[in-house]
């Protein structure tokens, strides 16, 4: 007997439909359970939780032959969220279930060996292939349902186990729904007025805020580079709704996005370890994953103590950084993810750090290299550097810096300059620039002048243009004054120099 289910594959943010058919055969002359299909090592042992489910379903599949095909048969097939689908499909050829009823909707969860249905990652990603499919209704595990039921049009079917499924498409149980958590822990940054002095550093924060910039930081330790970093993502505007879709779902993806969460709402703040490896931070691995530059879309990717990190892994940025993708590629085929983000490093001057009595003890070829080492393969795109200093005591004492509320409704006043227009200065594309950041004759000249000075690559020159346009957009400036280029020069002059 054939019987059908239907289930979704994931590559990297994508979901697409895959058709099991299973063939059973309850008195075989040799019982055997055979997946193909490209089936990764996950799915082949999905057949003893399948085995065990089903038994404690009430159906004994021990003497039966079960053959599943997974179609298409190119694409590979990765992870446990096959098991319910072909559960499914094996229970309807044991006539415990209708095969109809099994045919007509979607499925994904995880088995275990007692038929209790455990949450798998992309569920958004699969629920919005299932709607495109045509197949809306998506039985899926409890935890998963409230993410599924964000895509509209989507109809999930909360269960709990594999037997609860059977009796939810007979008609005989509700689905469970979901116990609704409160959107979310709300998280709280810290903030910005626990920051004394560092005005430059402050301003410099506010402009990458503002247009989705590159900051660099340099300076001794214990000023307030962390912390700054830290402050960075309460300044920043709400997710708007095409940006929390595509959050959420780089989240689910990643299997990091917490049951019954909603849709994620505040930027993400990605602030790897610098003991991060290449695959961690750009993604890839045998699955392929999102990484670092993926999660933190929409959001920031801080790397505190920039030197400290591998030298491959900062190349590796290089390219996600310029082009907002990370594209990996595979046997199977090459994927390619979203990595727009802005990109926050923090270093110190030199290896002693600049921070002893004397200042620094270092040898001058030292800093050099050391600097050379952090700031090389990233140095071009950085649009915003800044140098910090220790505060004098008395300021410390005395400062009553402007709070993270007062930062960001002029952050958020101008991110929606920018929304009228309909991208953010930081992603502007150089054909735009022209049309979106024109220079008055005297602003070119301000810019020819830094190019000769600062012998600037053409990208750096863009990257001069995309800061002063959201310098002017903070002063709600429609053109762009000389004042702003100048300023656009002084911050990128911070990185450089
Ligand atoms: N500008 C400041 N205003 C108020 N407190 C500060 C300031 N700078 C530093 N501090 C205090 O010093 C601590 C260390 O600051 P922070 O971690 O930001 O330093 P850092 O610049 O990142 O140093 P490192 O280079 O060692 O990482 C903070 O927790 C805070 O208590
Ligand atoms: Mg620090
Ligand atoms: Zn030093």
């Amino acid at each position: 007997m054939l019987t059908r289910a239907h289930a979704f594959a994931l590559t990297g943010l994508d979901a697409t439909p895959v058709e099991i058919e299973v063939y059973t055969s309850l008195k075989p002359k040799n019982p055997c359970f055979t997946i193909v299909g490209l089936p990764d090592k996950a799915l082949q042992e999905a057949r003893s939780r399948i085995r065990s489910a089903a038994f404690a379903a009430g159906v004994d599949t021990v003497e039966s032959l079960l053959l599943v095909n997974l179609a298409p048969a190119e694409v590979r097939k990765e992870g446990a969220g096959f098991d319910l689908p072909i559960a499914l499909a094996v229970l309807a050829g044991h006539g415990a279930v209708d095969e109809r009823l099994v045919d007509e909707v979607a499925a994904v969860g995880e088995l275990a060996f007692d038929g209790r249905l455990r949450p798998v990652p992309g569920i958004l990603s699969i629920a919005e292939a299932a709607v495109r499919a045509g197949r809306p209704v998506l039985l899926c595990p409890v935890e998963c349902a409230a993410e599924a039921a964000l895509v509209p049009g989507c109809q999930p079917l909360g269960c709990e186990s594999v037997q609860h499924a059977v009796r939810v498409l007979r008609g005989e149980s509700q689905p469970t729904t979901p116990t609704a958590s409160p959107s979310g822990p709300l998280v709280v940054a810290p903030d910005l007025a626990d920051v004394r002095g560092q005005p430059g550093a402050r301003r410099a924060l506010e402009i990458c805020a503002a247009g989705g910039h590159n900051l660099l930081m340099i300076g001794p330790p214990g000023v307030g580079k962390t912390m700054l970093a830290k402050r960075l993502p309460g300044i920043l505007p709400p997710l708007n709704d095409e940006q929390a879709l595509l959050a959420t779902r780089i989240h689910s993806a990643a299997g990091v996005l917490p049951a019954g969460a909603g849709l994620v709402r505040v930027p993400p703040f990605r602030a790897p370890h610098h003991s991060a490896t290449t695959p961690a931070l750009v993604g890839g691995g045998t699955r392929i994953r999102p990484g670092e530059a993926t999660l933190a879309t929409g959001g920031v990717l801080f790397l505190d103590e920039l030197p400290e990190f591998r030298r491959d892994a900062l190349e590796a940025l290089r390219v996600p950084i310029e082009d907002g993708v990370v594209r990996i590629s595979r046997a199977s085929g090459s994927v390619v993810l979203p990595s727009r983000f802005s990109l926050i490093a923090a270093m110190n001057p030199c290896p002693c750090g600049g921070g002893g009595p004397q200042g620094c003890t270092c040898p001058r070829e030292r800093v050099i290299a050391y600097q050379r080492k952090a700031s090389g393969p990233l140095l071009d795109r950085i649009d915003v550097g800044v140098r910090l200093e220790r505060p004098a005591p008395e300021v410390l004492r005395v400062d009553r810096p402007e709070t993270t509320t007062v930062v960001r409704e002029r952050v958020c006043a101008a991110r929606d300059r920018q929304y009228a227009r309909g991208v953010v200065n930081g992603l502007l594309p150089v054909d735009l620039l022209e049309h979106v950041a024109p220079l008055s004759g005297e602003c070119t000249q301000l810019v020819d002048e830094a190019v000769r000075r600062l012998s600037l690559s053409p990208r750096g020159i863009h990257r001069i243009q995309r800061v002063a346009r959201t310098i002017a957009d903070l002063a709600k400036s429609d053109a762009i004054a000389p004042a702003h280029v100048a300023e656009a020069i002084a911050v990128r002059l911070g990185a450089i120099a």
